[in-house]
C-alpha cells in the first residue's frame, strides 16, 4: 500500500505549483475533465443498462424454455382431461359441431378457448394475450378448487375430473414457474414505481383477462384504455373512492375468485391512482 501512495504524493505535489501558477490552464483542464467524467458516467449507465436488458432477455428465454420442456411431464393430463375445449386444433364430435349457435357443447368450446388454449404448449394463447402469470395463476385455481372441467363435462365423463394425483403434478410444474416469473417481474419490470404504473400493473394481472384487449365479461371491457375508462361509468372522478370499479374490488366481489382479491397495498395503489386522476382534473383551466 505505501509504495503506491508514494508515488501519487510526489505526483499530486508536482501537479499543485503548476496548476497554480496559470490559473486559466487550470480552469480550462478541470472543465475539460468534468466532461470527460460526465462522458464516462454517461457511458457507464449505457452500458449497465445494456447489460440489464440482455440479461432481461435471457432470464426470460431461459424460463421459458424450461417452462415449454417441463410441461411435457404434465402434458398428458391436459390433453386428457382439458382438451376437450381449450385446444384450438381439437375438432369436436358431430354432436358437438350440429347447432353452433344454440349447442352447449359448440359454446363450452368457444368459450374455453378464448380463456385459454393449450394447443401451442407453454407459453398458453388466451384472447388479449394477459400476462402469463395471471393465466398460470388462473390454472393453479382452477385446478385446486376443482372448478375445472366444468361440472356439466364432468357429469357426463366423471373420470376426467381431477385427482389428487393430476393435483400434484400439476402444481409441481406450475409452483415454481410461478416462482420464477414472479421474481423475473420484480427484478427487470419494477423500475417505474410511479403510482400510474403500478396501479396499471394491478389492474393487468388481476384483470385484463376477462376485461381488456377483447375480454369482455359483464359489458365491463377496454380496460386497456385508460382515457376511455377514466371517462367511462366505471369511475367517478368527483369521488374517486366511489368509483364502481374501485367499489367493486374494495368490496371483495371483483375479480370473481376469492384466490385472485387484491392485496391491501394493491387496493390503495388503485385508489391512490384515482385520487391523482381526480386532482390532475380539478388542476385544468
Ligand atoms: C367441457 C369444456 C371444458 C373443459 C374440458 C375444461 N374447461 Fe376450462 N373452461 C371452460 C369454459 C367454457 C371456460 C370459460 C368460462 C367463462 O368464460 O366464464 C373455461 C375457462 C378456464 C380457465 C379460465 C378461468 C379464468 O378465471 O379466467 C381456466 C384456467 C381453465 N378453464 C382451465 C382448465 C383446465 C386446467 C382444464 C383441464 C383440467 C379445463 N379447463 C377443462 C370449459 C372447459
Ligand atoms: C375471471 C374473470 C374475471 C376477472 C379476473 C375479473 N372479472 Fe370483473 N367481471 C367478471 C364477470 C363474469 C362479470 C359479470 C358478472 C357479474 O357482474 O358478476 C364481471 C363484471 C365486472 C364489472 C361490471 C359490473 C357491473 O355491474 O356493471 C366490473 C366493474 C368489474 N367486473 C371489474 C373488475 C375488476 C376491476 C377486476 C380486476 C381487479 C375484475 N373485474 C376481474 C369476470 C371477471
Amino acid at each position: 500500500m505505501k509504495y503506491v501512495f508514494i508515488p501519487l504524493f510526489i505526483l499530486v505535489s508536482c501537479g499543485n505549483p503548476i496548476a497554480s501558477k496559470d490559473a486559466s490552464t487550470l480552469k480550462f483542464s478541470d472543465s475539460n475533465q468534468e466532461k470527460l467524467n460526465e462522458v464516462i458516467k454517461l457511458e457507464t449507465i449505457a452500458q449497465e443498462r445494456k447489460k440489464f436488458l440482455e440479461d432481461k432477455k435471457r432470464v426470460w428465454s431461459e424460463i421459458n424454455a424450461d417452462a415449454k420442456e417441463s410441461f411435457q411431464g404434465i402434458s398428458e393430463i391436459i390433453r386428457n382431461k382439458c382438451f376437450s375445449c381449450h385446444d384450438a386444433n381439437t375438432k369436436l364430435p358431430i354432436y358437438g359441431r350440429i347447432l353452433p349457435g344454440i349447442n352447449p357443447v359448440h359454446k363450452h368450446q368457444e368459450d374455453g378457448l378464448k380463456a385459454l388454449d393449450f394447443s401451442e404448449g407453454f407459453p398458453f394463447k388466451a384472447t388479449g394475450n394477459p400476462p402469463q402469470i395471471s393465466l398460470l395463476k388462473s390454472i393453479r385455481n382452477a385446478v385446486t378448487e376443482r372448478t375445472m372441467p366444468i361440472r356439466a363435462y364432468t357429469l357426463v365423463y366423471p373420470h376426467k375430473k381431477i385427482n389428487g394425483d393430476d393435483e400434484k403434478r400439476i402444481l409441481d410444474w406450475i409452483d415454481p414457474v410461478i416462482e420464477k416469473l414472479t421474481e423475473y417481474e420484480l427484478k427487470y419490470n419494477s423500475e417505474d414505481t410511479s403510482v400510474p404504473t403500478v396501479a396499471h400493473k394491478v389492474l393487468e394481472q388481476k384483470c385484463y383477462r376477462c376485461h381488456a384487449n377483447g375480454n369482455h365479461k359483464g359489458s365491463f371491457e377496454n380496460l386497456q384504455n385508460t382515457d376511455e375508462l377514466l371517462k367511462g361509468k366505471y369511475i367517478n372522478l368527483d369521488q374517486p373512492d366511489q368509483s364502481k370499479m374501485y367499489t367493486i374490488i374494495a368490496s371483495g366481489k371483483m375479480p370473481p375468485n376469492k384466490l385472485e382479491a387484491l392485496s391491501v397495498e394493491e387496493l390503495a395503489t388503485v385508489r391512490d391512482w384515482l385520487e391523482l386522476e381526480a386532482k390532475k382534473l380539478s388542476k385544468r383551466p
